[in-house]
């Protein structure tokens, strides 16, 4: 008897099998009621008692062998299994491609108005300090004019803040380079408002810069008619209105025509005709001297504008908020933009 189990626990490891049929073949060969090793279980009876403790515990051996053979050789097979359910002749599964945010389109038309007269970009960074913010630009201290932008200070620290407007960017290309000097600066600013459909605490501006001798208030009209027609169609018209802004003098704001009534009057443009989209003005002479600039020798000029404003006068998004949710649904009207 020991003789036959050993032998058989030699065959047991040596099985193979080349299907799941072989392999439940021999599952019931071996394990099985009518297989070989319950006769040899049937056997055990009549093996003589003093030998019963070996043979006992071979016999559990053989069986536990048998058991965990059978049970590696269907494993291959099932994980066969799922290879061949793989069908390669189907065509692939669908994925997404991602789109252009809208403001990023928007920002992206802007730069490139502005890069066919010559503007190129230039960034800056987003935690500033106090004197790129508002000193180099005519902001003295305790002025009031601080008190039009609300602003986030980085740990109490009142010298370190968030940007409250990419005009911040002006101060940094003036005081590291020569005139002429003619940058776009786009980015993103901070101001601590309520969010609400018309407002949010951080949004976008596009900022330009023109230095150079003998730069006038023409050449500011001229270049924003210019950006005007070539954003909102070749009928839009625009007007400058008298402003304040402590960096610019003299300062305006500039609106176009609405374009969505053609200036005849609708409730988006308050039965105006107009829309606003931009604060500009000449460089104060003061910001330039603060700057390294000499301003007997120099004129510039600047303008500054919303990059949401810009999207919802093309786009029509009436809430704000749309910008900064990611709401998939909202995002893929941009898809077949540019
Ligand atoms: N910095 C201004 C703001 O955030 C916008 C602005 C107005 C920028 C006039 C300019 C400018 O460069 O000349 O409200």
């Amino acid at each position: 008897m020991v003789e036959k189990i050993n032998n058989l626990l030699e065959e047991i490891k040596n099985l193979t099998a080349s299907s799941k049929e072989e392999v439940e073949r021999l599952r019931i060969q071996y394990l099985s009621k009518k297989g070989i090793l319950n006769d040899l279980f049937n056997d055990f009876k009549n093996v003589p008692n003093e030998e019963k403790r070996a043979v006992g515990q071979l016999l559990n051996e053989l069986k536990n062998t048998a058991q965990e053979k059978i049970n590696s050789l269907k494993e291959t097979f099932e994980n066969n299994d799922l290879g061949e359910q793989i069908d390669l002749s189907r065509s692939a599964a669908d994925f997404n491609l991602g789109t252009r945010h809208p403001l990023s389109l928007v920002k992206n038309e802007i730069i490139d108005i502005f890069s066919r007269i010559g503007f190129t970009v230039a960034e800056g960074p987003e935690i500033e300090d106090d004197w790129h913010v508002f000193g180099a630009l005519n902001f003295p201290p305790e002025h009031p004019a601080r008190d039009m932008q609300d602003t986030f200070f980085i740990e109490k620290n009142p010298d370190i803040l968030l940007r409250t407007h990419t005009s911040s960017v002006q101060s940094r290309v003036m005081t590291s380079s020569e005139p002429p000097i003619r940058v776009l600066c786009p980015g993103r600013v901070y101001r601590n408002e309520a969010i609400s459909y018309r407002a949010h605490c951080f949004f976008h501006q596009v900022e330009g810069l023109y230095i150079d001798k003998n730069v006038s208030f023409a050449d500011l009209k001229q270049a924003l008619l210019y950006f005007a027609k070539e954003m909102f169609g070749e009928e839009t018209q625009i007007r400058l209105r008298p402003s304040y802004f402590p960096f610019t003098e003299p300062s305006a704001e500039m609106d176009i025509s609405c374009n969505l009534c053609g200036g005849k009057g609708c409730p988006f443009c308050k039965h105006t005709g107009w829309v606003e989209i931009l604060g500009c003005g000449m460089v104060d002479p003061n910001v330039l001297e603060e700057c390294g600039i000499d301003s007997k020798v120099y004129t510039g000029y600047a303008f500054g504008m919303g990059v949401e404003r810009i999207a919802n006068l093309k786009y029509q998004c009436k809430d704000l908020r749309m910008f900064s949710e990611n709401d998939l649904r909202f995002l893929k009207q941009f898809e077949s933009a540019l």
